[in-house]
């Protein structure tokens, strides 16, 4: 840990799954802290409010006064805003991009000096799918409006409370069989999320001030299908049986799923899971960060401990 400073760093999504571990990190680093986020009272539940070097403020990344007042005065920001569902204004397009260029816009005039810009690892503004295409839209909007930018591009992430391996451990549990995304080839490389606010904080840290983009991949790649069996074999469930299901049956299913309040599958969940997740290994990435990523294998018990 190092000595406490006076540097202020506004986590915009600072009470999500990654943001309030990135905001935790960052306090061990000795940062004060501004949580931003529309439920500020969140923020309380989840930290207290005791801690002289954490606030909460209320803040939309839609609103560009509320976007100002949370960065007034700040060193750094951290851009950690997610939206999985489309619904009425909010879209990939609007979040994604047209709020991610805002705060960031924002960030330069208000002389913040590092802006740690969370995106997806895969981004492409030219991909097929429009979530990934708006991961990339918005990479190269946060780039023009913040040049020296760090963008940071997780992987699809782990950890208790998490959307991957919770479900698949709950479903693991129900099923008698379990239904496959195509036929479980998928490549993916998950990563700790504690590993990623990691080097979210050891990125706002370095003092090279030039724009760089880090891709946070764990230790394996699995298929899958391993995926499944790995957790089965780690849970000590028995070996069940697994059917391929087309992905166009995937996409008819995640259509009238997503008309539920809280939908178990999106479309979008599909189409990711219709395209390899693994971190390329010519960019920056844990390494140059100087973290060895936790494997699945490592931290699976904590989490089996969360979800019983
Ligand atoms: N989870 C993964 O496996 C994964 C993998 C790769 C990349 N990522 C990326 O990592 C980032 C964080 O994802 P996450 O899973 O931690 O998200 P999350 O748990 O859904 O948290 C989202 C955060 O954003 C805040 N937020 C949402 N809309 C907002 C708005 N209009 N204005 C201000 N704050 C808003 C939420 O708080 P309020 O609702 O209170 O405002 C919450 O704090 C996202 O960019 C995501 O795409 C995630």
């Amino acid at each position: 840990m190092t000595a406490s400073n006076e540097r202020t760093v506004t986590v915009f999504g600072g009470t999500g799954f990654l943001g309030r571990r990135v905001a935790r990190h960052l306090l061990e680093h000795g940062f004060s802290i501004r949580i931003a986020s529309r439920h500020p009272n969140r923020a309380h539940e989840l930290f207290g409010v005791d801690d002289p070097q954490l606030q909460s403020v209320e803040a939309d990344i839609h609103d560009e006064r509320s976007i100002a007042n949370a960065l007034a005065g700040a060193y750094a920001a951290v851009n950690a805003v997610s939206l999985y569902v489309e619904h009425g204004q909010e879209t990939f397009h609007s979040v994604h991009v047209g709020a991610a260029q805002r705060l960031a816009a924002q960030a330069r005039r208000a002389g913040v000096e590092r802006l740690a810009h969370v995106s997806g690892s895969g981004s492409d503004a030219t991909s097929p799918s429009l979530y990934i295409r708006k991961r990339g839209e918005g990479e190269l909007a946060v780039q023009a409006a913040f040049a020296d930018a760090i963008l940071v591009r997780p992987a699809v992430m782990f950890g208790p409370d998490d959307a991957l391996l919770t479900t698949i451990l709950k479903l693991l549990g129900r099923l008698p069989i379990y239904p496959m995304f195509g036929r479980g080839l998928t490549k993916l490389q998950p990563a700790y999320v504690e590993d990623v606010a990691e080097a979210i904080a050891r990125a706002l840290e370095r003092t090279e001030m030039h724009a760089i983009t880090f891709e946070c991949g764990g230790p394996r790649v699995y298929t899958y299908d391993e995926l499944l069996r790995t957790i089965a074999h780690e849970a000590r469930l028995k070996p069940m049986l697994m059917i391929p299901i087309p992905f166009a049956v995937w996409h008819v299913l995640a259509w009238f799923a997503e008309m539920l309040p809280s939908p178990p599958i999106t479309r979008n969940q599909v189409e990711l899971m219709q395209v390899d997740n693994v971190a390329s290994p010519e960019m920056p990435g844990f390494g140059e960060l100087g973290i060895s990523p936790h494997s699945i294998e490592e931290i699976l018990q904590e989490i089996l401990y969360h979800s019983a």
